[in-house]
């Protein structure tokens, strides 16, 4: 999400923190700021907008520095402005911090601290950090920055200077990745290798639970029991763009492989399993106004649209309330009449595109309530709409949309148990949704174990020409993303369809040549799906099967079979759209196309 990068040492640390913070850009973020200590006194700079403008306000001052702190911010607790951008201080401006993650309680964490006399100026969840160091700080800052770190609830990568303990810089990790690395240059942290890789290959992985303290020339990791841990480097051999990418070949298969933890960065907080309810800040305003609702309209383009498809099943399921989904571009030059109490929900990963923002304007027009599921903080669907629940999901680089629908999907769950619970979904039915949802994160590692089975599939497939995915109720949807993502990236022409309309048209298409994947977890029509794939196999059409771990009696049937685990059928699409995803990754790259850039697309579809 965010990016970080500290440095404390002897060579230019004003040069190397901003270099540093250039190589995170690829990331995408909406403000920058850093501080920067020259033994005395401590500067602070923030700015909205790109490191540029970071630059241009740091090139008029003459700042020099043997320690300095950097972030770029993604915007999730309060809006892009100055004020929300990192570092932020405490009270007296001698601790600074920045962060990725969330503070789950930074609410009660603030409120007790203002009863204390802390004064905030942000809207951020990370600004009790400081406040909250400076109230245990007494001379020592890696004992007060492991004080304050126990009554955080959440999530962190964060790095702390004070002004008064000038030799060094403290970093702690909680979920929210951080490396290190001390050589002859002096002492680094980052929230990511690439950051730092021009100054060394050789870094420390930080784990959950560690606190380092890092000097120019030496350095420390404890746990939070202040208990030494002996670490090993890792020594990368990854050049700067293999390093932004982790490793990974393409910026795709990294957001396919980071899914568990998007998913799981999409429901964080959320959820009581308890009382089987999901928490949802931002409609929280249009509660009241939500309990009344009889209709809700989705309204997405893409995989956002797709994703939408879901949600009419599961807020049909879930809470009981008629739903109905459209293509943004068709819907926005219909003539629609609008009843009362119903919403017009907008699904977008960007907020940006055009076709949903013109019909957001219509639905504003006609003074209907409207939500948003967004993954940009601050874009304009996220501002226009009257109410709304962000993804969290992190920036989305590759094209083609991938993590960015899975935590689509979970949102949309979180929704209807919301709204399910307003209205008849029982204690023990929310329990039973609540705990699959928070099953997810595992079950998608599970899935993501053996991608190189599906590899092999995509070279065994890619003389192909077509391609035919089909899948009924919850997996219909997921065939119809599973040809995009495939025709997106591959340019093989595939369709997504109905199982059940197989028989009504495209069966004609069906044979040797003309492979279908059928996404078919064994749930409630399973069956139905078995005897679509029967009737495919009767006239020589090759058959891919998507179903769930141990169904062994579906391997006399088709020709290859990939296995997800088992899950309630309402969230199976999160787990089935993985194997879809990776085909189509795998069949790009087996043509030697870039699957990050796809021919004649483009990311955020600004116009019509
Ligand atoms: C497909 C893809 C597109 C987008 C669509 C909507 O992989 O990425 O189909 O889903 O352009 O974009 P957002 O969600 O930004 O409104």
């Amino acid at each position: 999400m965010c990016g970080i990068i500290g440095y404390i040492g002897d060579n230019g640390a004003l040069d190397i923190g901003m270099k540093g913070l250039k190589r995170l850009e690829y990331r995408g973020y909406d403000s920058a700021g850093l501080a920067i200590s020259n033994g005395k006194e401590v500067s602070c700079i923030k700015v909205v907008g790109k490191v540029e403008e970071l630059e241009k306000i740091v090139g008029d001052k003459d700042l020099v520095g043997s320690s300095i702190i950097l972030h770029s911010r993604w915007a999730t607790h309060g809006g892009i402005t100055e004020s929300n951008a990192h570092p932020h201080a405490d009270c007296k401006g001698n601790i600074f911090v920045v962060h990725n993650g969330i503070i789950e309680n930074y609410k009660q964490i603030r409120e007790k601290l203002k009863l204390m006399g802390h004064k905030f100026v942000s809207e951020t969840d990370t600004e009790v950090l400081p406040h909250l160091i400076e109230h245990f700080y007494n001379g020592n800052l890696e004992e007060a920055v492991i004080k304050a770190l126990k009554y955080i609830k959440g999530t962190y990568g964060l790095v702390v200077m004070a002004k008064h303990n000038s030799d060094r810089i403290v970093v702690a990790r909680m979920f929210s990745p951080l490396v290190i690395s001390v050589n002859e240059h002096g002492g680094f942290v980052a929230s990511d290798p690439s950051a730092i890789i021009s100054h060394s290959k050789r870094m420390i992985f930080l784990e959950d639970g560690e606190v380092a303290v890092i000097k120019k020339d030496d350095f420390i990791i404890t746990d939070l029991e202040r208990k030494v841990k002996d670490k090993k480097e890792t020594e990368l051999d990854w050049d700067i763009e293999e390093a932004q990418k982790s490793g990974y070949a393409h910026f795709m298969l990294k957001e396919i492989m980071e899914q568990s933890e998007s998913v799981a960065n999409s429901m964080r907080g959320r959820l009581i399993i308890e009382e089987g309810i999901s928490k949802l800040g931002g409609i929280d305003s249009v509660k009241d106004k939500l309990k009344d609702i009889k209709k809700i309209n989705i309204l997405a383009c893409g995989t956002s649209y797709y994703a939408g498809l879901i949600g009419e099943y599961l807020l049909e399921e879930l809470a009981g309330i008629p739903t109905e989904v459209d293509f943004a571009s068709e819907f926005r030059y219909r003539k629609f009449p609008t009843v009362e109490n119903e919403a017009y929900l907008f699904i977008s990963q960007s907020g940006e595109t055009a076709d949903s923002l013109a019909a957001l304007k219509e639905v504003k027009k006609r003074k209907a309530l409207s939500l948003g599921i967004v993954n940009v903080v601050g874009s304009s669907i996220a501002r226009e709409t009257d109410a709304g629940v962000y993804n969290h999901a992190g920036p989305e680089i590759g094209v083609a949309s991938t993590k960015a629908f899975t935590s689509q999907v979970v949102v949309l769950a979180l929704v209807a148990l919301f709204l399910g619970r307003q209205r008849n979904l029982s204690l023990a039915d929310g329990k039973t949704i609540a705990k699959e949802i928070s099953k997810l994160p595992e079950l998608i590692n599970n899935t993501l174990k053996d991608i190189s089975a599906i590899e092999l599939l995509a070279k065994k497939y890619n003389s192909a020409s077509n391609f035919l995915f089909i899948g009924r109720k919850y997996s219909y949807p997921v065939a119809m993303e599973g040809a995009l993502k495939l025709k997106e990236i591959s340019y093989i022409h595939s369709e997504g369809y109905s199982a059940g309309e197989m028989k009504h048209g495209p069966i004609a298409l069906i044979e040797e040549n003309f492979p279908t994947i059928a996404i078919c977890p064994q749930d409630s029509v399973y069956e139905k799906t078995v005897s679509n794939i029967q009737e495919i196999k009767a006239r020589n059409g090759k058959v891919i099967a998507i179903t769930t771990q141990g169904n062994e009696e579906i391997k006399s049937l088709v020709d290859d079979i990939i296995y997800i685990p088992k899950v309630n059928e309402v969230l199976s699409p999160i787990l089935s759209v993985i194997p879809v995803q990776i085909f189509a990754y795998y069949m790009a790259v087996s043509f030697g196309h870039n699957p990050d850039m796809p021919r004649n697309l483009a990311k955020s579809v600004t116009v019509e």
